[in-house]
């Protein structure tokens, strides 16, 4: 990489939003190049929790070893924690919101940070852009099973959830040909369909319900009446938590009040489920996978990459290329400004070609 070289002492490292298979392999990865380069690593306990009370610890190199395979987060992680938007409730028991960032720029110069590296997703990237604003040097790394921020074509535990869901969805199809029955197994994902869309492509779902296709009931409903007319007893309907039907809107399972981001999206399996008994008289049944897809050890492909984003973040803190995020764009890393990222959702374009792959391979969207 090329550009002016920094002399850094010391970095804080956090994880944000939610978690992911792979976080710790960054962490190591990030850590590992840092203390061969003489620097100090100090980590942040739950994400920028830890920033705004000012909880942070010295990580050895006994603390980021052997870690590479194992889920989760070692330093924790918060989904609420916006310093710019920070939730407390008062006296009342009302929620509301403070700029906390002044304390968080306090206890980071009090613990004589020189930059910071903050692995996280949209919510986490918005977060680090409101301290950027305040004078923090941050690079950012990015995470999510739900692949969808701006700015890079892959987020790493994205391949490790789809090979949960692809698995779970595989399992479904032998008790639904048992049964003959049709299941809808509700998949993670927000406000685009990568998950579901993977996922379903690789178990050879019959239909993939996404939000960026709204589906309708009546033509879901008839492909599986189609199927069983010829023979397929069953079908199989992988839905992303976020589809919705044609003219409809997309279903919310409860709100999280101290989030800054508090829709949390559900229902649409047992909406679909049982509308398609309804209409087909055929028997429905519905998963809802849940957090299942956020655990466990990540695959070769997310160590791997997680391992490169990691090691791209440590050069462009030396590069001293600050305020910037870790992507990936045609196979390739590079970097693009957290600023062009923020509050941004990157869902599947109209007309990608796995959806073309899909149709051609008789795979339903809903829509027809
Ligand atoms: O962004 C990751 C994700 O797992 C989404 O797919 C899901 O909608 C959301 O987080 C669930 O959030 P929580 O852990 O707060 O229930």
């Amino acid at each position: 990489m090329r550009g002016m070289t920094t002399q850094l002492k010391r970095i804080g490292i956090l994880t944000g939003g939610g978690d992911c298979p792979g976080l710790n392999a960054v962490i190591r990865a990030v850590a590992k190049a840092a203390m061969g380069g003489g620097l100090e690593v100090m980590g942040i306990e739950d994400g920028f929790l830890g920033l705004i009370e000012n909880r942070l610890r010295r990580l050895t190199y006994n603390d980021v070893s052997g870690i590479l395979t194992v889920g989760g987060t070692i330093l924790g992680s918060c989904n609420k924690a916006n310093p710019a938007k920070f939730a407390t409730q008062d006296k009342q028991g009302r929620w509301v919101t403070r700029d906390v960032r002044d304390q968080v720029v306090e206890h980071y110069y009090q613990a004589q940070l020189d930059a910071l590296v903050v692995i996280g997703g949209d919510g986490t990237m918005s977060g680090a852009h409101d301290l950027i604003e305040r004078g923090l040097r941050i690079v950012g790394v990015p995470k999510t099973i739900d692949n969808d921020l701006w700015g890079t074509e892959i987020t790493f535990g994205h391949d490790t959830a789809v090979a949960t869901a692809s698995d779970a969805l595989d399992k479904v199809h032998t008790t639904a040909s048992s049964h003959h029955r049709v299941m809808v197994v509700e998949l993670m994902g927000r406000y685009a369909g990568w998950l579901a869309l993977h996922a379903g492509i690789a178990s050879g779902a019959d239909i993939i319900l996404i939000p960026e296709i709204p589906f309708d009931i009546d033509a879901v409903a008839h492909r599986c009446l189609e199927r069983s007319k010829v023979g397929k007893r069953f079908t199989i309907i992988a839905a992303g938590e976020g589809a919705r039907p044609v003219g409809g809107e997309q279903f919310v399972d409860h709100i999280v009040a101290d989030s800054p981001d508090p829709i949390r999206l559900g229902g649409v399996a047992k909406w679909v489920a049982e509308q398609v008994e309804t209409i087909s008289r055929l028997e429905g049944r519905y998963i809802v996978l849940g957090h299942i897809q956020r655990g466990g050890t990540p695959t070769a492909h997310d160590r791997i990459l997680a391992t490169k984003f990691g090691y791209y973040a440590f050069e462009l803190l030396m590069a001293a290329q600050f305020n910037r995020l870790v992507v990936q764009q045609n196979g390739q890393l590079g970097s693009v400004p957290i600023a062009d990222v923020a509050r941004k959702v990157r869902t599947i374009p109209p007309g990608h070609p796995l959806i073309a792959a899909g149709r051609a391979v008789n795979t339903s969207f809903g829509d027809e």
